[in-house]
């Protein structure tokens, strides 16, 4: 992984590296989910794996993602003012690596990169893999210098069987942001 800037603030008598180094291992143990979010505009589809989602409100149904500055996918959602998320069984762990870098879409409705998919309402594309996915229409977006998080009404949803075992964070060896 590319060495990562130092940001500060940093306490009084903290010594950067050293604080630096705490405050992302603390910041890596948040439990997590580990999504794939997908996302559509002006005719080209993506999907992205995402572990920073979660439900922010209740009145209407909101559902927050964090997306880099420099990703497709933030294009995307930027422009089509959609995403989806499906939600992985644990024992589906393999696939979030395969959209770790944007992919090609040839037009097929039903598949993405070699994966089948479906889309809902708003057009943005679903694992049919997933044991659950919700689809949802951008209401609100706040960007900083290195992650946009976009807001996310939800539109509709669907489940194959989420009262199993899900997909999380802690069920990879890998890390994402500290
Ligand atoms: C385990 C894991 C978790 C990730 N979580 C996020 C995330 O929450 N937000 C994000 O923007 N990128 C996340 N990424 C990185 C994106 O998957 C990756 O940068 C992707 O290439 C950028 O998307 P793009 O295809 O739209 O360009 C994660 C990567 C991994 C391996």
């Amino acid at each position: 992984m590319a060495e990562l800037e130092k940001v500060g603030p940093f306490p009084a008598g903290a010594e950067p590296d050293e604080y630096d180094r705490r405050r992302r291992r603390v910041l890596w143990s948040l439990p997590t989910g580990l999504y794939v979010l997908g996302s559509c505009a002006g005719g080209r589809r993506n999907l992205m794996t995402l572990n920073w989602a979660t439900q922010v409100a209740t009145d209407p149904k909101v559902v927050a993602v964090s997306v880099e500055s420099g990703a497709v996918t933030r294009d995307l959602v930027e422009r089509g003012g959609v995403f989806s998320l499906s939600i992985l069984r644990r024992d589906d762990r393999a696939v979030v690596r395969k959209f770790v870098k944007p992919l090609e879409d040839t037009g097929d409705p039903d598949s993405l990169a070699g994966h089948p998919v479906h889309a809902a309402v708003t057009g943005a594309p679903i694992l049919d893999q997933a044991a659950g996915w919700l689809d949802c229409r951008v209401i609100e977006r706040t960007a900083w210098d290195s992650h946009t998080v976009f807001f996310g009404e939800v539109v509709d949803c669907g489940e194959a069987d989420v009262s199993g075992e899900l997909l999380r964070m802690e069920d990879t060896r890998m890390s994402y942001g500290g």
